[in-house]
Parts: C-alpha cells; structure tokens; sequence
C-alpha cells in the first residue's frame, strides 16, 4: 500500500501540489486528469523522488520514502518505473540494450560501466521483449522506431526493473489512436496480469474512463476529485476541468478522444 500524506511541492511562490492525501492499494490502476499545469507530472515525480517534497510524506508498507538515501532510494526508485510521454529512450542504442538498461538499478557501477550483462539478464528481456510483442525490432536502434514501437520499449525497460508500480507520464499524448490503443492495452495487461499498481496521467479523459476503475481529478495542485468513473458528473468535470470562461478549454478535453473508434477493452473487476 502507498500513502501520500499532506504531500506538497512548491516551486517559488507557486504551489504545484497542496497537500495531497491519497493511499493507493496494491494491484490498482488509477487514472489522473486536470488540464495542464494542475500538478500530474509532479505528483507522480514525488512519489518516484524524482522531485522532492516540500512538506508531506510518502509511505510506503509502512516505510516513510522521503528518508529514503543512496541505495535504498535506488531500490525504491526500480520498485517506481517511470514512463514518459516522450519515451526517454536512449536514440544510439538498440532496443535489446535499451531494455537491459532497466537493470540498471539493480548493477554495480562496474557492471554498469562495462555494461556487462548476466546470461539470466539476458534471458529476462528476451522474454519481456515477447511479452510486449516486439522481439522483432530488438536489434533495431531506437531511434529508428515508431512512437508506439518506442513506448512499448519504454515499457519493456521498465519491467525490467521488476517494479511494483508504474508511474505513467501522459504515455499516449504523443501517439496516434491506435498506438495510443496499444500502449494503453499493454498498461493494462501489465496492471491486470502481473498485479503491478498502474497511476498514469491522461491528457484525454475518454481514456481515464475506459482503462481506469479509480480516476483522480486535480486542479491547481489540489485533488478535487477521487473515485470511479460513472461518479464523474458534469459538475465535477467543471470542478477539474475550469468553469465558463475557460469554456472552450473544458470542450476540448470533454470532445477530444484520443481512441476514437475503439471498443471498449474487457475489464475484468
Ligand atoms: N521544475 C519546475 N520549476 C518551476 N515550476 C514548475 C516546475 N515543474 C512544474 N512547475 C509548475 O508547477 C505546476 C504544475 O506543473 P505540472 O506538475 O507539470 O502539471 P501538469 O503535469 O498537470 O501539467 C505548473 O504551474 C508548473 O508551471
Ligand atoms: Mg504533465
């Protein structure tokens, strides 16, 4: 289980998350929507450490994150995989080496610096190139890659990490729709059949709707809603999304949707 307790991050005078209250279960994949500039990408920053608190705590089973130093928070940072929305692949290299960067944080330095691989971690992403359907491209460079071919590498790389939580960046807000169906499928087979906990910021919230049983609303750094996607009412989406005045915004993200023509996938709970 996770907690995030009061837990704020301010830049300057500006208040990018207020004292966030949240506990998050083991095997739950949670949508979070706002317009942009709400404090999705910091939230989940927070909870990987990437960005520290200025007030509040993280805990997780128990342990409080936020004491976390040198190699523990390495361990916390592996449990924690990130996905961007712009893949954060390394362009130079193949997709099989890229995959086995997600061992990184599991090497030593001198292991790191040959990029000396074992047999076993080899074995590893090969068989989580094929759980992501691209053993096909695994000698090809990244940046040879489609959008979607490279976010599904992303994937691959952070489940090399044998995380316990993925924390999703906007990981379709780059992608065509039916990329954009992909990666998300992926996500949620990941979340359903290896029980990893999924948080994913969605620019779009047909897509919040679709994949997420719990979706969380935020603006200007607060939660302003949190619970299943049939409780998200018109006052609530004006609650998240901006009142009259910002109209034309609060059509677009109503109106937009990234999978169009797609159904709805089985979800299983
Ligand atoms: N590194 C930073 N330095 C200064 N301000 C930041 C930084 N990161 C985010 N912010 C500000 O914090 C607020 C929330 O940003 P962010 O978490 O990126 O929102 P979202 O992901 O919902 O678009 C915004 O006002 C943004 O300008
Ligand atoms: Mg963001």
């Amino acid at each position: 289980m996770l907690e995030l307790v009061q837990l704020s991050r301010r830049f300057g005078d500006k208040l990018a998350v207020a004292g966030a209250n949240l506990t998050f279960a083991r095997g739950e994949m949670v949508g979070i929507i706002g317009r942009s500039g709400a404090g999705k990408s910091t939230l989940l920053r927070l909870i990987n450490r990437l960005i520290e608190p200025s007030d509040g705590r993280v805990i997780a089973d128990g342990t409080d994150v936020t004491a976390l130093r040198g190699r523990e928070l390495r361990a916390w940072r592996a449990r924690t995989a990130m996905i961007f929305q712009q893949f954060n692949l390394v362009n130079r290299l193949d997709v099989l080496t890229n995959v086995l960067c997600g061992r990184l944080y599991h090497m030593s330095t001198a292991r790191v610096l040959f990029k000396v691989f074992t047999p076993a971690e080899r074995a590893m992403a090969v068989h989580v190139l094929d759980r992501l359907g691209i053993t096909d491209i695994a000698m090809n460079r990244a940046d040879a890659l489609s959008g979607g071919q490279q976010q599904r590498v992303a994937i691959a790389r952070a489940l090399m990490q044998e995380p316990a939580m993925i924390l999703a960046d906007e990981p379709i807000a780059s992608l065509d729709p039916m990329n954009a169906k992909i990666v998300m499928d992926a996500l949620l087979d990941i979340n359903q059949r290896e029980g990893i906990t999924v948080l994913t910021n969605l620019h779009t919230l047909d897509t919040a709707r679709t994949y997420c049983q719990r979706i969380i609303g935020m603006s200007a750094g607060l939660i302003v809603f949190d619970g299943k996607p049939e409780a998200l009412t018109d006052a609530v989406l004006r609650s998240i999304y901006g009142q009259s005045g910002d109209g034309q915004a609060v059509d677009e993200q109503l109106t937009s949707t990234s999978l169009p023509m797609l159904a709805r996938p089985a979800v299983a709970r």
